[in-house]
């Protein structure tokens, strides 16, 4: 994933990026210097054990964070603040409660300066893409959090940012939920050709989601091992139990059992 030539024509490009919290001396070093040239169009997902600074690696690409040492950047151009051709989408909460569903999609495309008019009509259509568009003009706490999840998405993606970073979107719905919603996304993915950055605890959700994954390692966080992989663009509705999906599966979960050992060790020495 971090070849020269992957480099030169990279959408984003992750360049030597650390991350300490605190100081030198009692501080943590959350990430060690992570390298990753992605191209348009990519889906990468990113695996490892919890505390690995997976969120820390997403913050800092989002321009949440500043990274202690080495850059990251988007189309050529270094980023360090949060900026609209950077789309996010957190694990839960981050819809504004107070706002109809349409509100909260036409927010961000009103802040870039858009009229009302555009802003909700671009709402409109992001709603129609993930399937909401009839609950539009409800309340995000009443709609279920798999919905809430489906608005969150159709809000990063009405800015029509270049790039849609995800952490653990899924992680907090049930697993028929969360199936349909692969499903969905992969289907926009499809669609709109964007460059996703995915975190996620789940190997399956990854395999069948990425087009490259990373498998992070235990604190502090650095690559260990980058696959491609082809499975999403299977029709075939049994692929996980194919040979090649199970031997995939089974490298993955070999090298996240060494680094959640590792985790282990570190959270009981703490
Ligand atoms: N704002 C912060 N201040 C201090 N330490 C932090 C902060 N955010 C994360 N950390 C620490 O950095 C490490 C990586 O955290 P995080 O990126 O959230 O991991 P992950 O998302 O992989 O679970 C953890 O040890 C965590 O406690
Ligand atoms: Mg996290």
């Amino acid at each position: 994933m971090s070849s020269p030539a992957r480099a030169a024509a990279a959408k984003l490009s992750i360049n030597a990026v650390s991350k300490r919290y605190g100081s030198l001396l009692d501080g943590v070093v959350a990430l060690e210097p992570v390298d990753m040239a992605i191209a348009d169009g990519d889906f990468v997902c990113i695996v490892g054990p919890s505390g690995c600074g997976k969120s820390t690696l997403l913050n800092i690409i989002a321009g949440f964070e500043s990274p202690t040492s080495g850059a990251v950047m988007v189309a050529g151009n270094a980023i360090n603040a949060p900026g609209p051709e950077r789309g996010v989408v957190f694990q839960q909460g981050a819809l504004f409660n107070w706002m109809t569903v349409l509100d909260n999609v036409a927010f961000g495309p009103q802040a870039l300066g858009w009229s009302a008019a555009q802003a909700r009509e671009t709402a409109m259509r992001h709603l129609d893409l993930v399937g909401l568009a009839s609950f539009a003009h409800r309340y995000p706490y009443e709609l279920s959090g798999g919905m809430q999840q489906r608005v969150a998405i159709a809000r990063a993606l009405a800015n029509e940012p270049e790039v849609l970073l995800m952490d653990e979107p899924f992680a907090a719905l049930d697993h028929q939920t969360r199936e349909l919603l692969q499903e969905e996304i992969h289907r926009i993915w499809k669609g709109t050709g964007k460059t996703i950055v995915w975190i996620t605890h789940s190997i399956d959700e990854a395999l069948y989601l990425a087009t490259h994954i990373v498998v992070m390692s235990a604190r502090p966080g650095r690559v260990k091992a980058a696959f491609q992989t082809t499975f999403g663009d299977s029709a075939d509705p049994f692929i996980s139990t194919t040979p090649e999906f199970v031997e995939a599966k089974r490298q993955i979960v070999a090298l996240l059992r060494e680094e959640s050992i590792e985790a282990q060790r570190q959270e009981a020495m703490k």
